[in-house]
């Protein structure tokens, strides 16, 4: 299994990935909207012969600390067969790297404690800021010591406004 960049004969894969991942097209179209209105900022796909599992994160306007380059995790999926191999894993860790090296401070996820915390990320960082998910759901992960600064109120990219 490897690692790359999104590349755009990906795409009838990463629909079936994430129509098989969550059974619904929502988060397959989110990144699309996302790429359409360019504020897609990182997509990675994972791949064997073929992709596997995907990632994408968009841009994350902060307010109050605009200063500080944050970003959204979302979304996530691994295709079920190649499920609990650590593809999911690999993703995360991957464009987190990526993300610190373009000099990134912040990432946001809305996501399982269970899972997203083994990378880091915590709820009481995100319970600083202030967004449309606020809830034990919500975790955050300062990639920088400025990223730890981070609060008050959010605006996500607007394809998110447009999820059922
Ligand atoms: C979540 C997901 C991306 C993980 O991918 P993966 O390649 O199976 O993950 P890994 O192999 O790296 O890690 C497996 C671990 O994740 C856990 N896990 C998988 N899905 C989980 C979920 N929805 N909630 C909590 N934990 C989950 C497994 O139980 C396993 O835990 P363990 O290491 O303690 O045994 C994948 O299960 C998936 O696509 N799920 C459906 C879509 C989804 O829920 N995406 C996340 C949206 S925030």
């Amino acid at each position: 299994m490897s690692v790359r960049l999104e590349e755009t004969t990906d795409w009838p894969a990463l629909y079936a990935i994430y129509a098989a991942a969550f059974g619904q097209l929502a988060e397959a179209d989110l990144v699309r909207h996302m790429h359409d209105d360019g504020d897609l900022i990182l997509s990675v796909t994972a791949y064997t012969d073929e992709p596997v599992g995907h990632i994408a994160y968009s841009k994350l306007s902060l307010h109050e600390t605009s200063a500080i380059k944050a970003c959204v995790l979302a979304p996530l999926a691994v295709c079920p067969l190649f499920q609990k191999q650590g593809i999911g894993a690999a993703l995360v860790r991957h464009s987190l790297k990526r993300l610190t090296e373009t000099g990134h401070d912040l990432v946001v996820v809305l996501g399982e404690p269970h899972y997203y915390g083994r990378f880091g990320f915590t709820s009481r960082l995100a319970e600083r800021l202030k967004t449309p998910y606020d809830g034990p759901y919500l975790q955050a992960l300062a990639l920088s010591d400025q990223g730890k600064d981070a609060h008050g109120s959010v605006s996500y990219a607007r394809a998110f406004a447009e999820l059922k």
